[in-house]
């Protein structure tokens, strides 16, 4: 495995391999738990050869300590990734990926003004400058990002097409901890009794989905909010009952083949922003 920090070292290696071999690629932000490794096994599994990139994006964070206090563990990553088969791992400092700063504007209504698009203003816009540029890099065949930022993969798919990229979007699953908490990097944000009581998101998601559509959206999105609310250290920010094609809200079940509940918490004294969603319809499941 070859670790890189420039875009020139980068682009002569993956030169040697264009001809022949297909390139997986994986991007993110560092601080690798199960569900970065789950995309980094799919993409080895896939392709000849594997980039992952480690990047903390400045330009998607709208607040100043989230940035901040965002984990940052290179060496670890490392450890983590040597062993899976990855052939390069892209680490490049802000300025690397900046030199200037980037102007470019990216608008995907109604699908990033939404959820995070509307709590988190030009964080899709800073996830698209990143992305694109590491795209144009890389020039994958095959990227791999997960549905726990569900929205996310929504906004990328809109991107890819407007920008022409030609490159398959592979969206993987969420992976949990025993508990069923998502694994994120900022659990480890979180204290003991704030990971155990986070379980509470996912379990109260679940069990949602029982009977689902014998109660009416609103009722389901209620109930949903009402019993995370009731816990003291939680607190939701949004539970958005939504069309998966178009991350608009629905308001009746029959609506769309395909329904998703988004969910946003904030957890403990810090406190910790969690994200997680469930699907009640989907046109795979049926
Ligand atoms: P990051 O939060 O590091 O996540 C990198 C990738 O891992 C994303 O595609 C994310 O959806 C996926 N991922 C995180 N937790 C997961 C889990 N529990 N199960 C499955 N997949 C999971 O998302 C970003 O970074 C950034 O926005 C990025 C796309 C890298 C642009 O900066």
């Amino acid at each position: 495995m070859i670790v890189v920090s420039t875009v020139s070292e980068l682009q002569t290696i993956l030169n040697t391999f264009r001809n022949d071999k297909k390139i997986g690629f994986v991007p993110t932000m560092g601080a690798l738990h199960e569900g970065h490794l789950s995309l980094v096994k799919q993409s080895v599994s896939e392709n000849d050869v594997t980039v992952v990139s480690i990047f903390v994006n400045p330009t998607q964070f709208n607040d100043k300590n989230d940035l901040q206090s965002y984990p940052r563990t290179l060496n670890q990553d490392c450890k983590l990734l040597e062993p899976l088969g990855v052939t390069l791992v892209f680490a490049p400092t802000e300025n690397e990926v900046y030199p200037e700063p980037d102007k470019r504007v990216f608008s995907y209504p109604p699908i990033d003004s939404v959820m995070e698009g509307a709590r988190r203003p030009g964080h899709f816009n800073g996830v698209c400058q990143i992305v694109s540029k590491l795209f144009e890099w890389v020039l994958p065949d095959n990227a791999y990002f997960g549905e726990k930022d569900f929205q996310q993969i929504a906004v990328i798919r809109a991107m890819i097409k407007d920008q022409g990229f030609r490159l398959n979007l592979c969206s993987c699953p969420i992976v949990r901890e025993v508990s069923g908490l998502a694994m994120s990097s900022r659990n480890s944000l979180l204290s003991e009794h704030e990971f155990n009581v986070a379980a509470y998101i996912y379990k109260v998601l679940n069990e949602s989905t029982n009977a689902f559509d014998a109660q009416s959206v609103v009722d389901v999105k209620y109930s949903v909010i009402n019993k995370l609310n009731a816990i003291p250290e939680l607190n939701v920010e949004y539970y958005e009952i939504v069309d998966g094609y178009t991350l608009q809200s629905v308001s009746d079940w029959n609506e769309s083949e395909y329904i998703v509940g988004c969910i946003t918490v904030f957890c403990g004294d810090r406190p910790v922003r969690l994200i997680d969603n469930i699907t009640y319809k989907s046109p795979l499941l049926s």
